[in-house]
């Protein structure tokens, strides 16, 4: 299974994927390529230090979303992927793409989704007195956060818990819970 990541910053739950790869436990699948729309973003850095090809694609450069897109389509179709992973890509896709990639396309965002979609997910958590947090991994499709769920793992929420705090704790599973899901789906445990 080809893989593409898409990403923006950081890049821990790509580094997470390399990591995987390089211990030989993520099943029959491959990243082929990384993609970001940041060119400073250091996942870039880990992709290269991992011989992974990489490309960038700056947003900025299009005057519109679907322009962006149809670029992001045609450079992601050059890597041949069987799967696209976001894996923190800050940028809202046109349905247009989703729909070109669907149940290719899968994403992981840091709450028990349907709860909190969109951003500032552990503040929300901690504003509502939420016991527990968590990850989910899901389809992508056209509206935001809300297309079928793969996986989910869940975080307790401790006293004193800061926004910060709770980010790090969830962040440290989602690390588990991608890797896994993607060798999972490249095995056919999971299938959509
Ligand atoms: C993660 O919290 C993920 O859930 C969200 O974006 C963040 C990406 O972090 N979609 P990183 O770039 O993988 O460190």
């Amino acid at each position: 299974m080809r893989i593409v990541c898409l990403i923006s910053g950081e890049g821990t739950n790509l580094q997470a994927l390399i990591d995987w790869q390089t211990k030989g436990l993520l099943g029959d699948a491959t990243i082929v390529g990384v993609i970001s729309n940041v060119a400073s973003a250091y996942g870039l850095k880990r992709a290269e230090r991992a011989s992974i090809p990489t490309s960038v694609l700056p947003h900025r450069e299009y005057s519109h979303r679907l322009l962006f897109d149809q670029a992001l389509r045609s450079l992601i179709n050059g890597y041949d992927p069987d799967l696209v992973v976001l894996a923190g890509f800050m940028r809202i896709l046109t349905a247009e793409f989703v729909t070109h990639y669907r149940h290719r396309l899968i994403n992981i965002h840091p709450s028990l989704l349907p709860k909190y979609k969109g951003l500032y997910t552990h503040r929300r958590a901690l504003e509502a007195g939420d016991t527990v947090a968590g990850a989910t991994v899901h389809w992508v499709t056209e509206a935001l956060d809300a297309g079928d769920i793969i996986q989910q793992i869940e975080v307790p929420i401790v006293a004193n818990d800061s926004e910060e705090s709770l980010k790090t704790r969830v962040v440290e599973l989602e690390h588990t819970l991608y890797p896994s899901v993607i060798r999972d789906l490249s095995l056919g445990v999971i299938s959509c």
